[in-house]
């Protein structure tokens, strides 16, 4: 059976998906759990492209062990030179250089005639090489792009010596027909290829493409790029888990396998949409809420009786499981260790504690705690950024016949502030009350609540994005109170502004509401 190699790209298309960005330290945790997950390579960023990019591709090529890392770079020698000094500290770097190779892209975008383009590509992939060993072209628009002419793009990159060569469906424009045509074309046109590994990039936008992807394996690629629920530039890319799910369920007919450790699927997910903000639909293939669910009577006898015969995967192959062991107010340190042991986390004495006493406090209005309220609970701690404002109380009146009311107490530093604002609504009252004290204005971009468990007594998740500062932050908050969630949220996003603006001395300048 031949292996399929995966290559993540949650990290840099995924960040690329409007409205997403994550800070160094979420995405340091992104990639510890794509390591979990096994992924052969992790594009990790785009270093040109900012100073943010460059320390979390750096800070990933030196602490995450086990998967390649990868860094994009235009075909220049200064994105090159830079996504180098970014990978600098990885065991096994992989530059990953593209230029535009459709006659549309290089016309009104490059503005270069089809001779320079090849040039380009012969100065980028060997400029890189003189950088590392493991060199991937992508050739942009690769399917918009005329045949002859990609082969001779590709036959240029290789005599250079790429070592992966990438063909992307940049617009998602491919059908599994056509892709799989140019694939076979391409694997009979250039000489050597069977000797890189060839890769498959593709976008979501008419919703083709995993079958694109598939369709590109069996006619030979060996690589495939995808990200974690399919986030990505508009429609997105390849959903990594659609990919792999696929391959493994179908193994009879595809007879292909990858390295990908299922079961840490569903947690991977999860955590890529509670730092990246973007839920996940419930009828999402695998991931989704919905997606083991049984709901007409039919399928409930047919599954009863036997659960193949409406579902063609187990929710435990993707990491969904009743758990052994059932947490709640009486539960004590040891039980919590041994939960968090199964449940992969490993935190340090301090940490344990930390998160302990935050169980407790969880415990105490909870029956019963379940697994994903201990990954919401340990997800907010993890990704912890240092605490500028920490909200000491907030006291709410509300109702169908009075005007919401909030007052809200802030700490910052050793200064205690309390102010009160009136909102259309509780949490509109809270947030104005919370601008009010911390001495801060940002935009509320979008706001979201979601029950983390079923039951009277969920755990509720407020996830909201904010603008400020000209950028974007997410906070998440969860409390079994949903004013005090969103309040928590508010003010996690607020404290990645101020720390932004910590980090950028330069730029003290006072935050003005944007938009
Ligand atoms: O979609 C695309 O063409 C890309 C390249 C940079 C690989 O993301
Ligand atoms: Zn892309």
């Amino acid at each position: 059976m031949s292996r399929i190699y995966i290559f993540d790209t949650t990290l840099r298309d995924g960040e690329q998906t409007p409205g997403v960005s994550l800070n160094v330290q979420e995405k340091l945790e992104i990639a510890r759990q794509l390591a979990r997950l096994n992924v052969d390579v992790i594009e990790a960023g785009f270093p040109v492209a900012s100073p943010g990019d460059f320390a979390a591709t750096a800070a990933i090529a030196e602490q995450i062990q086990g998967p390649k890392i990868a860094a994009l770079a235009r075909a220049t020698a200064k994105d090159i030179e830079t996504a180098a000094k970014a990978l600098q500290q990885a065991k096994y770097p992989i530059i990953h250089t593209f230029v535009a190779t459709s006659p549309i892209h290089m016309e009104y975008k490059l503005r270069k005639q089809p001779a320079e383009v090849l040039q380009m590509v012969e100065d980028a992939v060997k400029g890189a090489r003189g950088f590392v060993d493991d060199v991937e072209f992508s050739a942009e628009d690769a399917t918009r792009s005329d045949l002859v002419f990609l082969a001779e793009v590709v036959q240029t990159a290789v005599n250079a010596g790429a070592t992966r060569i990438n063909i992307p469906d940049t617009v998602g424009y491919t059908t599994p027909g056509e892709f799989r045509n140019l694939i076979h074309y391409l694997k009979n046109h250039v000489a050597g290829i069977d000797q890189v590994q060839l890769s498959v990039h593709c976008h979501n936008d008419l919703g083709m493409a995993v079958a694109n992807s598939l369709a590109a394996l069996e006619a030979g690629a060996t690589q495939v790029e995808c990200t974690i629920n399919g986030l990505g530039e508009r429609a997105g890319n390849a959903s990594l888990e659609e990919l792999v799910m696929a391959l493994s369920t179908r193994q009879d007919y595809f007879a292909f396998r990858t390295g990908i450790v299922t079961e840490h699927i569903s947690r991977t997910s999860r955590l890529v949409s509670a730092l990246t903000g973007v839920p996940v639909q419930p009828n999402k293939a695998i991931v989704g809420a919905n997606a083991f669910a049984h709901e007409s009577g039919i399928h409930q006898d047919g599954f009863l009786k036997a659960p193949s015969t409406y579902e063609i995967m187990t929710p435990q192959s993707i990491g969904l499981h009743e758990s052994r062991l059932v947490l709640g107010k009486h539960s004590g340190r040891h039980a919590f260790r041994e939960k968090l042991k199964e449940l992969g986390y490993n935190l340090t004495g301090t940490e344990m504690e930390q998160a302990f006493q935050r169980f407790i406090v969880l415990a105490d209005k909870k029956k019963e705690v379940s697994d994903r309220d201990i990954d919401a609970l340990l997800q907010e701690e993890i990704v912890a950024i240092p605490e500028s404002l920490t909200l000491d109380y907030i006291h709410i009146s509300s109702g169908n016949q009075t005007v919401p009311t909030a007052t809200v107490r802030l700490t910052q530093g050793e200064i205690g502030t309390a102010e009160a604002a009136c909102g259309s609504g509780p949490i509109d009252a809270v947030y104005k009350a919370i601008d009010r004290a911390s001495g801060i204005s940002a935009k509320l971009e979008s706001y979201a609540l979601q029950a983390v468990t079923g039951g009277k007594d969920a755990l509720g998740e407020v996830t909201v994005r904010i603008r400020g500062n000209g950028s974007t932050f997410i906070g998440r908050g969860t409390s079994t109170d949903i004013i005090e969630a969103s309040a928590k949220a508010y003010v996690h996003a607020l404290n990645k502004l101020v720390y932004q603006r910590s980090q950028n001395p330069d730029d003290e300048a006072p935050c003005k509401e944007e938009g």
